[in-house]
């Protein structure tokens, strides 16, 4: 029988080794998925302050953090959801990276901020959203502020630590004999998110870690900041987005602006100890879209996931693995770097 398509790609002697540019959480699982497809791997893990998985919340949330409005991330960002509890399963236990599924809780805490969340309730209904009025959501959350008027849950978001996550993959990569080093001469997959030039510019964002007693159990979303609990008790408080270059110092103006807005929400937040302040770049593109795909025979870039690099992390890696494999792949066609070449290139 004649080898496939699959076995002909992987035989073929310049993509028989891949070096995995970028070790944050796109770059360790695409290299964990291209190993389990039987692929040699290198991972070259430039470390660099302010990757973005070290300071992200980890909120694994399609309409909460749908705030690009784009046609054709959301159904990536669903698809992504729906295929995680399978792929951390493949990686480490639920509660080794943390992964939560009490969902998202949407908060007014004044009567504006109540007219407009229930009209985003009831125009976002394809989430699913129960909507809550005050008894109902002191019910689910009894440390909310006695502000709080009512809100919504969207029941399917769920969270992990991102740390932890990129602890794990790192960990399965080295257990199932991947290598680290330098790139070789084959096929090079740039995953390195903020710092993946030309195609993207960082976008920095401010959070703080807060741990004691644990006070919610939903993340707690409002307009101007979200809480996202971790099992352990400690409390993630996020996150400032603001573009000043790759400026990695902690502000005290952002720390003063995320304690505040988080006191509304949660006053018993104000009891808690500060374990660290936390600073991460986002790699955003011009379109605020994903780009994934070859951009030389031997090169292929997979950053700008902006927001949402830790949701979109399984379906990047599937995806460009397929790439790899020599499939078509007409759900990266939105993705396609090409887009940008037009206006002679992407910054
Ligand atoms: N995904 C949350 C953030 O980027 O702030």
């Amino acid at each position: 029988m004649g080898s496939t398509r699959k076995e002909r790609a992987r035989n073929d002697s310049s993509r028989a080794e891949i070096a995995v540019v970028g070790g944050g959480v796109i770059g360790l699982a695409v290299a964990n998925e291209l190993l389990d497809r039987g692929y040699a791997v290198t991972l070259v893990d430039e470390a660099r302050e302010g990757v973005a998985s070290n300071a992200a919340a980890g909120m694994l949330a399609p309409f909460a953090e749908d705030d690009v409005g784009a046609d054709a991330l959301v159904p990536l960002m669903n698809a992504s959801l729906e295929m995680y509890p399978g792929w951390v399963e493949r990686i480490a236990s639920a509660d080794e990276v943390d992964l939560t599924s009490t969902g998202s809780l949407f908060v007014a805490r004044d009567r504006d901020r109540l007219a407009t969340l229930r009209h985003e309730a009831r125009r976002r209904t394809e989430a699913n959203a129960d909507w809550l009025d005050r008894d109902a959501l002191f019910e689910l959350e009894p440390h909310l502020s006695p502000r709080a008027l009512g809100g919504f849950r969207v029941a399917r978001e769920r969270a992990i630590d991102p740390r932890r996550l990129r602890a794990a993959l790192a960990r399965r990569f080295d257990a199932l004999g991947g290598r680290r080093g330098d790139a070789g001469a084959g096929l090079v997959v740039r995953c390195c998110g903020a710092w993946t030039d030309p195609w993207v510019r960082p976008v920095r964002g401010q959070a703080l870690l807060l741990s004691g007693a644990p006070l919610v159990q939903h993340v707690i979303r409002t307009p101007d900041v979200y809480l996202v609990p971790r099992r352990d008790g400690r409390l993630y408080v996020g996150a400032t987005s603001d573009e000043r270059g790759f400026d990695a110092t902690a502000s005290a103006g952002d720390t003063l602006e995320l304690l505040r807005e988080a006191f509304l929400v949660v006053p018993g937040i104000a009891e808690l100890a500060i374990e660290a302040i936390v600073v991460g770049f986002r790699p955003a593109t011009r379109d605020h879209l994903p780009v994934i795909g070859y951009v030389a025979p031997d090169t292929i870039v997979a950053t700008g996931h902006y927001r949402n690099g830790v949701l979109l992390a399984p379906i990047t890696a599937r995806l460009v693995a397929d790439l790899i494999d020599g499939d078509a792949v007409p759900a990266l066609a939105p993705f396609d770097p090409a887009r940008f070449k037009p206006n002679g290139g992407p910054a």
